[in-house]
């Protein structure tokens, strides 16, 4: 009998049913809009930056149909593995349109071409990642346009039951400063559960003078 390794652990929980009482990946994304934003559009690329098992990436490839492609992004063989499995067991559907991605954030995304997304999402990642420099540049030049959705769900920095150790998490002030300071900008901010918050982003190109 194969005993799960916390790795493998935590990837089980975050797929668990109880877990969209308090984060509904389906009610984030309408709240994003993207249904709307899909329908007007020929093509439609998301960008699911540190996946894990797929928790926000599988209702995405439902919402994306046959309108474009996920990147789902992680660097854990451990997590992919279980993407795929999940991804797998809803052969009915084939998540066909699901591109995974072995990368390591901090270093880049080569695999993704430039201006080839139409919206960013990390969700409760940003607070790990090593360098935010190299990734927001990364967010930056993956992002088809100014128009393009950049969004960050991340917990709030507080005490509670569930989630991450609070001296981890990076705070909503403290990463809109950051975001800001990388050249994007809060457009608005959604409902992203009781724990959470979550930044609507745009990314204004510069002007050429
Ligand atoms: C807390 S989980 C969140 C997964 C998913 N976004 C969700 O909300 O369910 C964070 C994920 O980011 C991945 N991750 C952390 N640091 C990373 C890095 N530098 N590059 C790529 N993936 C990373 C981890 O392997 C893990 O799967």
């Amino acid at each position: 009998m194969h005993h799960l390794t916390d790795e493998e652990e935590f990837g089980k929980r975050l797929m668990e049913e109880e877990r969209r009482s308090w984060q509904n990946p389906e009610k984030i994304l309408s709240e994003i809009g993207l249904e709307d934003r899909v329908r007007k559009r020929h093509t439609f690329n998301v960008a699911d930056l540190g996946c894990g098992p797929g928790f926000f990436t599988i209702p995405i490839s439902r919402l994306i149909g046959n309108r474009g492609v996920v990147y789902a992004v992680d660097w854990s063989e451990v997590m992919i593995r279980q993407l795929r499995n999940n991804l797998a067991n809803l052969a009915k559907e084939t998540m066909k349109n699901v591109v995974i991605t072995l990368a390591d954030l901090s270093v880049g995304i080569p695999s993704i071409p430039k201006g080839n997304v139409d919206l960013v999402l990390f969700a409760n990642i940003f607070h790990d990642i090593t360098d935010k420099g190299v990734f927001l540049n990364e967010v930056k030049r993956i992002s088809r346009s100014e128009d393009s959705l950049i969004v960050d769900i991340d917990w709030q920095k507080r005490n509670m039951a569930i989630g991450p150790p609070v001296e981890m998490r990076l705070g909503e002030r403290e990463a809109k400063e950051i975001l800001e300071n990388s050249g994007l900008t809060v457009v608005r901010k959604i409902d992203a559960g009781p724990y959470h918050y979550g930044l609507v982003l745009g990314n204004k190109k510069e002007t050429k003078s």
